[in-house]
């Protein structure tokens, strides 16, 4: 067979480990691997390398994706279906694996639909939203990342006698907010799912440094909708920018709280918003192990010739669900654990 491979979206450790071991498991079994470039640009613009042992050799821990990425998708209409699958006949492709989040999947889910292109779909991201699945590659490294900040944003705190609002990643989603916050110790934990008001927020500090701690620490995923019940925020402009697939694009909910906390508790306050830096870098141990068991498993899905699937992790199994999983709604943390998430907090 020839398969090919492409990655779309937002970047994150752990493409190129999924690239590798889809690559090591289809040469094992015979088959050929062509790279597309730019995500679904690629297959549309006809941009692609063969995937040679050259190539891959050595990618497992490297971050970014060697395929380089884009929000590009043939689920945007016009003639980009049309033209992907030209694309693909070209190349004589008998099965394309596309590894991405929700966007890159709508495009995934809607070739195998509606235009028969067999496919087979990758869970990535650092938020960790994609419904179908209970863990995306990409999530562990940002995790990782978010958390150290926290550690050292600490130790910081301490030394000045301040309060450090740290923003992680995570869109409508607030995985990467409650595990950092949870693993790196956050006094407050802002998610976007929960509906704490920054008096809250500021209540909690009080209490703290009134019990004689001298200095907090609070997490705030990006999506974190800005809540006061004294209109703190009143007359405040949501963002008007919009990202490749039509969201707004996010980031920077944090300075609004850190002046809000600043004001309500009067302790000297700073802000850091992690950003790209948790897309960035090399994978943790278990993102390229993740890596590996998704990547073998859609080599194998498309050697036995299954098709519309996403590979994804259950309870703690890898499996094969239906494309069709991912549509709807991100996955968000669930309201069961909002107590759990309080537990944690002060
Ligand atoms: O979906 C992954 C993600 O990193 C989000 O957490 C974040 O809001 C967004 O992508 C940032 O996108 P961009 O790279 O386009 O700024």
């Amino acid at each position: 067979m020839r398969i090919g491979i492409l990655t779309g979206g937002g970047d994150c450790p752990g493409l190129n480990a999924v690239i590798s071991s889809v690559a090591r498991r289809s040469w094992d079994r015979g088959h050929e691997l062509v790279g597309f470039k730019y995500g679904w640009r690629g297959v549309i613009q006809d941009q692609s390398i063969p995937l040679t042992r050259d190539i891959v050799r050595g990618i497992m821990r490297e971050g970014g994706t060697i395929l380089r990425s884009s929000g590009e998708n043939p689920s945007h209409g016009g003639d980009r279906p049309a033209r992907v699958l030209a694309t693909l006949q070209r190349h004589e492709i008998d099965a394309l694996i596309v590894v991405g989040g929700e966007g890159t999947m709508r495009g995934a889910l809607e070739m195998w639909r509606d235009h028969g292109l067999p496919v087979v779909g990758v869970p990535k991201t650092i938020d960790n939203d994609l419904p179908g699945t209970q863990m995306t590659v990409g999530f562990d490294s940002a995790l990782a990342i978010a958390t150290e900040a926290l550690d050292r944003l600490a130790t910081t705190a301490e030394s000045h006698d301040r309060v450090m609002v740290c923003e992680v990643m995570g869109r409508t989603a607030g995985w990467l907010a409650m595990e950092s916050g949870i693993a790196g110790g956050a006094d407050v934990i802002l998610l976007p799912e929960m509906d704490l008001t920054v008096e809250e927020a500021a209540s909690i500090i009080k209490r703290r440094h009134a019990e004689g701690r001298n200095s907090s620490l609070i997490v705030v995923g990006e999506g974190y909708t800005l809540r006061s019940d004294t209109g703190l925020f009143d007359g405040l402009e949501e963002s008007e920018q919009l990202d490749a697939y039509g969201y707004p694009r996010l980031g920077g909910v944090s300075q609004h709280v850190a002046r809000a906390v600043e004001e309500l508790t009067g302790y000297e306050t700073r802000v850091t918003i992690l950003g790209h830096v948790q897309r960035g870098g090399p994978p943790t141990a278990r993102d390229r192990s993740l890596a590996a068991q998704f990547g073998v498993f859609a080599a194998d899905l498309v050697h036995d010739g299954v098709f519309g699937k996403l590979v994804a992790q259950v309870g703690q199994d890898v499996v094969a669900v239906p494309l069709e999983e991912t549509e709807g709604d991100a996955r968000v943390v669930p309201e069961e654990l909002f107590d759990t998430v309080r537990g944690f907090m002060g």
